[in-house]
């Protein structure tokens, strides 16, 4: 196996070589199932396979083999995968079976036209082997040469599958009964959220709003690609609104943009289908990378982890409506021991955490603000560098500064800060910080402010800060863990 000093231990990273987007991913009998863009010849893009991997929990992951290959329909790009209960597609011989609806992606040698368009494979044996449809592809539309990424799932209410699919710069709604027909349902997108690139890996699902099942929001989740001239190239907006198994009501101002994640590094995210109602949970996760430099990160072998997997859910707060994420709970079992402190005064020059040497952990404070004018945390520090999580009360910013935070020289885009805007609650922050060998995820209050972002410090960056700048600030609670290895 390869073990750069980048390669992280409980994040999902193929075993060698390229991967981008999470596909297919799925829960059959027992099993998480996460597909991925691959390729298997080298450490940059290039011909597209589906990788396949197999967890019991979402955090030991089994490699194995390559479910997809290209064909003479061409590359297989981005896609999903559910589980045919009642065997609506024909495939099972009356049994439950899993149906993966990918793009598949060609370009003419002479003319250079892309084609794009929609096909299926199936497996019966709990996604070990897969046959490809032999009346691929299901969906085809020459009108459109970004026709990619389906997302498909069941709506319960009209019994029927639904896809939605990026178009462009919109989002297109098929229909169908048994996979394999689709009819055009209806577009979304036009005048709607941002576009400042082409968009892909829409998805779309119902959640409760404050865990009321009596009381639902849809969600669309929509990742638009790197336009050279946006500085934070590619990213993933989302919409919430209505859906009645046709059409898409956005009910915020169509000018309105809301971000997922306001760090760099959390693109073509999509959640998992055919989790169980007893479970309940929607469960995301994301390439953790971004266009602008993914092809150039300074790893050796391999290239690209997804996110932490992630809870999503919708909570009030002031009579607005908003998405939340939290890593999953099966993480907990990855902690050994915990430091804790109570009540620190944290002033400029002191700091706390001087004796801890750590490169992977979780960490969880309690913030009362004070006078400081900006507070927060060192990780991965040494002479060498450092990464800051840091808020500042005057401006309500939270932020991650990667400026120095190791090799950051390898794209010029790369070092920087990103922030996002964040409310202390009755004058307390909470703050979650995961830190592997080269990304930091932070989550504050509810989940409702996120920032995910790559960085690659030295081997010997393991020293930890508390920091207050101009005045000081009350440290509630602070819990420090160190989380154990899980990649294989
Ligand atoms: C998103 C994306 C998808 C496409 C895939 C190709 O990162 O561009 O739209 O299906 O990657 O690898």
């Amino acid at each position: 196996m390869i073990n750069d000093p980048y390669r992280p231990q409980f994040h999902f990273t193929p075993q060698q070589q390229w991967m981008n987007d999470p596909n297919g991913l799925v829960y059959f009998q027992g099993e998480y199932h996460l597909f991925y863009q691959y390729h298997p010849y080298g450490i940059t893009w290039g011909p597209m396979h589906w990788g396949h991997a197999i967890s019991k929990d979402l955090i030991n992951w089994d490699h194995a083999p390559i479910a997809l290959a290209p064909d003479e329909h061409g590359q297989i790009f981005s896609g999903s995968a559910v589980v045919d209960e009642k065997d609506t597609s024909g495939f099972f011989g009356g049994g439950a079976g899993i149906v993966a609806i990918f793009t598949h992606h060609s370009q003419d040698p002479e003319s250079g036209a892309v084609r794009e368009c929609q096909s299926l494979a199936y497996s019966s044996d709990s996604g070990r082997t897969w046959t490809k449809y032999s009346g691929n592809p299901v969906l085809a539309d020459s009108r459109f040469p970004d026709f990619r990424d389906p997302k498909v799932f069941w709506h319960k209410m009209t019994q029927q599958w639904v896809m939605i699919l990026a178009a462009g710069q919109t989002v297109r709604l098929y229909t169908s009964p048994n996979l394999r027909e689709w009819a055009f349902a209806s577009e979304f997108g036009e005048g709607e959220g941002a576009h400042i690139g082409v968009w892909e890996c829409p998805d779309l699902f119902e959640l409760p709003v404050d865990g009321d099942p009596a009381y639902t929001k849809w969600v669309m989740l929509v990742s638009i690609g790197n336009d050279p001239a946006y500085p934070e190239g590619s990213r993933t907006q989302y919409f919430i609104g209505q859906f009645d198994g046709t059409v898409f009501k956005n009910e915020a101002a169509p000018e309105h943009i809301q971000w997922l994640d306001a760090g760099r590094d959390n693109y073509a995210g999509v959640t998992w289908s055919g989790i169980p109602d007893e479970d309940g949970r929607r469960i995301y996760m994301g390439w953790m990378s971004n266009w602008k430099y993914a092809q150039v990160t300074p790893t050796v072998g391999w290239r690209s982890a997804m996110t932490l997997p992630r809870t999503l859910a919708l909570k009030s707060h002031n009579h607005v409506l908003r998405l939340v994420q939290q890593p999953v709970q099966e993480l907990n079992a990855l902690q050994t021991n915990t430091f804790q402190w109570d009540s620190i005064q944290v002033n400029p020059g002191t700091n706390p955490l001087s004796m801890l040497a750590l490169t992977c952990f979780k960490l969880e404070a309690v913030f009362e603000l004070g006078t400081a004018e900006e507070f927060g945390f060192k990780v991965r520090a040494s002479e060498a560098g450092e990464t800051l999580i840091g808020y500042r009360p005057g401006t309500k910013e939270l932020f991650i500064d990667r400026s120095c935070s190791g090799d950051t020289g390898f794209h010029v885009d790369f070092p920087g800060r990103h922030t996002v805007q964040v409310e202390a609650e009755d004058g307390r922050l909470y703050i979650q910080i995961w830190v592997d060998h080269s990304s930091v995820e932070v989550f504050a209050g509810e989940g409702e402010a996120v920032l995910t972002d790559l960085v690659f410090p030295q081997e010997t960056q393991q020293g930890m800060g508390i920091y207050a700048l101009e005045g000081s600030v009350q440290l509630v609670s602070l819990q420090v863990s160190p989380l154990q290895r899980v990649v294989s």
